[in-house]
């Protein structure tokens, strides 16, 4: 059996995988088994932040390797207490829980936030109000928070207490923190399964009033959006807010598992010993690697991401065969006049891989993807849209 044959026979099929199997890569390039080489755009979905085998980061990890590969939440290790103050510093959150996945750090802060409003404010206030279109994640919880019924339908019961609000309307939210007990406000700054979707400056801004005013924490879930996506280190860093929960996984490992849920002055001290925990988090190979990511996010670098995402935005609005360009950074969405599967199609017929949201075009390029290869990736792009 070839490996797609293996894979079909012994893997569950919840995937739709693109018909080629990739072998190996170097940065922005990605080689499959027959040779053929790739421009990825798509970097596993927001996760290789510099790309395929980056040395530096291959280093960093390896030496880690070369020490000590796990020991376990029962003893302490430099890698995850460099990483977790890198993280505060960084953010001016306090402090840090470390897991494996984007749904498990949104996991950790939806029992943070139940757990500061029930002793603050009594356990009836447990809603968290999400919003719709969002995407938090495939635990049955993080279902739950997932403002999308196409995700909730055959899973069912979901966790109780989430109500969804509409993306960017003040009065439905407003509406639904006056009907319910809230703990929370759960936001990803831009929408990125639901179509990469930006909040407006406005909504964002009446989540924090709203916020301060109730005391309600407000929840960012970095999962996609942060470490140097969007143009800056985090998506809530464009507008002007802090958030009391930040949660954030995919590209902070650069290709290792690890999820970290970031935690504000208000809940810093919710999580005592044995309220929470994760054999694997914090494990020092993932925190090592990640180290390495977050720093080298750097102002430099974030100013490169913001001239790139300029320059793809500018290059692709007026294509023809494009009707839009929305996102922040380099997480953008292109609704195209052809279906977007075909033009994904010939991208990827002409030596480009990107992705779907929803009926979109996705492109999630690594942050320092050479711009030799990112024009020659567009024009391709371009091509394929027409
Ligand atoms: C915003 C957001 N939150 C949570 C998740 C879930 O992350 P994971 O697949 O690592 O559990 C995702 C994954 O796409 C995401 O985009």
């Amino acid at each position: 059996m070839n490996v797609k044959q293996k894979d079909g026979e012994f893997i569950a099929a919840t995937y739709a995988r693109f018909p080629i199997v990739i072998t190996e890569g170097k940065g922005s390039l990605l080689k499959d088994e027959e040779g053929k080489e790739y421009i990825d755009l798509g970097t596993g979905i927001a996760v290789n932040t510099f790309g395929a085998a980056d040395n530096d980061w291959i280093n960093a990890v390896t030496g880690q390797l070369n020490k000590v590969q796990h020991t376990s939440n029962l003893y302490f290790t430099k890698p995850a207490a460099d990483l977790a103050e890198m993280l505060c510093s960084r953010t001016g959150l306090k402090k840090v829980f470390f897991s494996n996945s984007g749904a498990e750090a949104n996991e950790c802060a939806i029992k943070v936030a139940r757990k500061y409003a029930a002793e603050k404010k009594g356990a009836e206030y447990n809603t968290i109000i999400t919003l719709k279109n969002s995407f938090h994640g495939r635990t049955i919880t993080t279902l739950a928070a997932t403002g999308q019924e196409v995700f909730h339908k055959d899973f069912l019961p979901l966790t109780e207490g989430f109500v969804y609000a509409e993306a960017n309307n003040i009065a439905d939210l407003k509406q639904k923190v006056n009907e319910n007990k809230v703990a929370a406000i759960m936001f990803e700054t831009v929408q990125g399964e639901g179509g990469v979707m930006p909040l407006t400056k406005e909504f964002v801004s009446a989540i924090a009033e709203i916020a301060e005013k109730e005391d309600i924490l407000m929840i960012a879930d970095e999962v996609q959006t942060g470490n140097g996506r969007t143009g800056r280190l985090y998506g809530y860093m464009n507008f002007g807010i802090t958030p009391d929960i930040v949660s954030t996984a995919k590209g902070l490992g650069g290709g290792l598992p690890i999820g970290a849920t970031l935690l504000g002055d208000k809940v810093k001290d919710v999580l005592t010993a044995g309220s929470h925990g994760s054999t694997f988090g914090g494990n020092p190979v993932c925190c090592a690697g990640a180290l390495n990511i977050l720093s080298r996010i750097d102002d430099n670098l974030l100013a490169e991401v913001r001239e790139k995402s300029e320059y793809i935005i500018n290059e692709l609005s007026e294509a023809k065969g494009v009707k839009s360009v929305t996102g922040m950074g380099l997480m953008l969405g292109i609704e195209t006049e052809k279906d977007a599967g075909e033009v994904i199609e010939k991208c990827r017929e002409k030596g480009v891989l990107v992705i779907k949201a929803k009926t979109k075009v996705r492109l999630l390029p690594a942050l320092n993807i050479p711009w030799e290869q990112l024009k020659k990736a567009v024009q391709i792009l371009k091509e394929a849209c027409k």
